[in-house]
């Protein structure tokens, strides 16, 4: 075991590695749990194709390495995001990845790749723990739905705080289609729309969703949300919309955070005074 004594360990941030497996890219870091900021550098590498398990795992145990090195060696938690429904460690659909992902058991076969305990958790589930304890969600109760506009949507639900995992709104059939078909990022390039006309086609889904869910709050993530000030104002929706803050990070962060021991990651969020709200200290 190469792992440092458990006194030495104590007197650092607690870290745990964070791997968010996308349509395009595959992105890792350490996290310092503590603050949520990445206590390594960030590395990516495109996913590879056809992105079936047989060519992701080891590209998977090729960043858990580099990044393990980076942290300065010795085993951490890893977690991993995937962009699927996960129900008992197996990734049950494969939207935007290659079909061999369909009802495969992922978390044992990453774990046998990386070597130690994986946890693995949908992508804007994970990008949701992470603006909830860090971000734009911090001390937010009520009903808070993340939606992550990157390739596809995918949604994160939670009541007071607490995650309803493994919602699937970017799927949610609007004009006779997927709803990520229309309102997600990539669309807005590919079929290079003005902001104000894929704002048109966000606010047609957003307002769907509502009159479902009535949530308090809506928090928009994905890269293009650092673009919030060119859509966000078209909106419509009754509820409170904000940009998320770790735009493309959160994926990373929560991804650590769901792997960390669970007096860290499945506290419930609380207002930034409450204490019961942070880690325990160190
Ligand atoms: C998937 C979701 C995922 C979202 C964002 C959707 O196509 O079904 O599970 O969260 O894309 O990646």
């Amino acid at each position: 075991m190469t792992d440092r004594p458990t006194s030495r360990r104590r007197a650092g941030p607690p870290l745990a590695i964070g791997i968010d497996i996308g349509g395009s890219g595959i992105k890792g870091a350490a996290v310092d749990l503590a603050t949520g900021a990445f206590a390594s550098p960030r590395h990516r590498i495109p996913t590879p194709q056809p992105s079936g398990p047989a060519a992701v795992l080891p590209t998977v145990r090729h960043l858990a390495d580099l990044i393990e090195q980076d942290a300065g060696g010795g085993r951490r938690p890893v977690g991993v995001t995937f962009p699927a429904p996960i129900i008992d460690g197996s990734t049950m659909t494969a939207a935007n990845v290659d079909a061999d992902w369909v009802g495969y058991p992922a978390e044992t076969a990453l774990s046998s790749a990386v070597g130690s305990q994986v946890r693995l958790i949908n992508d804007a589930d994970a990008a949701g723990l992470a603006e909830m304890r860090y971000g734009a969600g911090r001390g937010e109760k009520g009903t808070v739905l993340l939606l992550t506009l990157g390739t596809g949507v995918g949604s994160a639900l939670f009541v007071d705080g607490r995650l309803v995992p493994n919602t699937e709104l970017g799927h949610l059939e609007i004009r006779g289609k997927g709803a990520e078909k229309r309102s997600s990022a990539a669309q807005r390039t590919i079929r290079r729309l003005s902001w104000p006309e894929w704002a048109a086609l966000l606010d047609e889904h957003m307002r769907a969703i509502e009159r479902l869910f009535w949530p308090d709050l809506m928090i928009l993530g994905g890269g293009v949300s650092k673009n919030a000030a060119r859509f966000v104002p078209l909106l419509t929706v009754r509820c409170r919309v904000v940009p998320a803050e770790l735009k493309g990070d959160a994926g990373i962060v929560g991804a650590a955070l769901f792997a960390a021991p669970a007096s860290w990651s499945r506290r419930p969020a609380g207002p930034p005074t409450d204490p019961g709200a942070r880690p325990p200290a160190e």
